[in-house]
């Protein structure tokens, strides 16, 4: 017999054929995203569930005995409690390598929007602003040349930092839990303390998965030691960063401005002051957001979820609940 799953995210139609093939499909065919709620009430029977964002911890799995496996969607799994899934044996998979690119060009995208003022200056001709005369007043700066800092070397920020190297000839530095010692002598980047990063930075680009450790990582204290004229980027998660502090750091001119892929609440509240400042690009969580990766990622979480259940192919179980 198939095993029972339940798609509480939208798959394109190739993803859900072949979990079709693979298993008994339940889906969620609500318009709005599925809550939790709703979720505990739709796959009651489900051995499996290939979802984004919810939460995985006591009250949901307490709720739903038959589930064995969690498929997320993402590469990022700071949704799943891993000592409620470890206690209760439930595999989690997610989507690694098919978005490194992709999400390392979006970091490029808000490095050259906030330092030459791209979505500033786009609302400004929109405006009529642009007259015939001197421009000094449009300058940005330079990211060729620039220092760029990558906190968190992951795959994602080794993509990062070959872009940084090879195509904008930036001196790339870096700041990890452990050393890269592979990725130091292939793209030529240089380890640093967190403080020295800060301090030698004129882009400081956090890529740290959430955890409880890096939570609020980025904080007062890190601003504090920033450039002026440094630049914020952020495309890991909100919480990674004490919102509040990069407002006020912001505001008093402590940094010269951020990009921002992530917030502390999403969708991003109408009243964020962020939403005000010119020296801030934000978009709406699209780091992975390309049709091409958005399939791959798709089709990799179908095939961790049938594979998970089926006892069959080569899954992507997070590393914590790794048997
Ligand atoms: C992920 O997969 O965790 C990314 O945040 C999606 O953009």
């Amino acid at each position: 017999m198939k095993p029972k799953v339940y798609l509480a995210a939208r798959l394109p139609q190739e993803a859900e054929a072949y979990l079709q093939e693979h298993c008994h499909v339940n889906k969620w065919e609500g318009k709005q995203a599925i809550t939790k709620t709703q979720l505990i009430e739709e796959a009651k029977e489900a051995e499996g569930i290939l979802l984004t964002g919810i939460a995985v911890d006591d009250e949901l799995l307490e709720q739903l005995p038959q589930l064995r496996v969690v498929s997320n969607m993402s590469v990022g799994y700071n949704n799943f409690d891993l000592d409620v899934m470890k206690r209760r044996g439930i595999i989690g998979t997610h989507t690694p390598f098919v978005l490194d690119a992709t999400v390392a060009d979006l970091v490029f995208a808000l490095i050259l929007s906030v330092s030459r003022r791209i979505a500033e200056l786009d609302r400004f001709v929109r405006a009529g602003g642009w007259v015939k005369g001197s421009d000094a007043d449009l300058f940005g700066t330079d990211v060729h040349h620039a220092t760029l800092g990558i906190i968190g070397m992951g795959r994602i920020g080794e993509a990062i930092a070959a872009r940084g190297k090879r195509g904008f000839d930036m001196d790339v530095v870096y700041h990890n839990r452990s050393r890269k010692p592979d990725a130091e002598s292939q793209l030529g980047i240089r380890y640093l303390e967190l403080d020295e990063l800060l301090a030698q930075s004129d882009f400081v680009v956090l890529m740290t998965p959430l955890t409880e450790e890096t939570r609020g990582y980025i904080g007062r204290e890190a601003f504090a030691k920033m450039k002026r004229s440094a630049f914020f980027i952020n495309a890991s998660r909100g919480q990674t960063v004490d919102e509040e502090a990069l407002i006020e750091a912001l505001q008093s001119g402590e940094i010269a401005g951020a990009g921002l892929d992530v917030f502390a609440q999403e969708p991003v509240s109408p009243d964020n002051p962020l939403l005000k400042m010119d020296q801030v690009v934000l978009v709406p969580h699209i780091g992975s957001a390309t049709a091409a990766t958005r399939f791959d990622m798709a089709m990799l979480a179908a095939r961790n979820l049938a594979g998970a259940l089926n006892g069959t192919g080569d899954i992507h179980i997070v590393k914590e609940l790794q048997p």
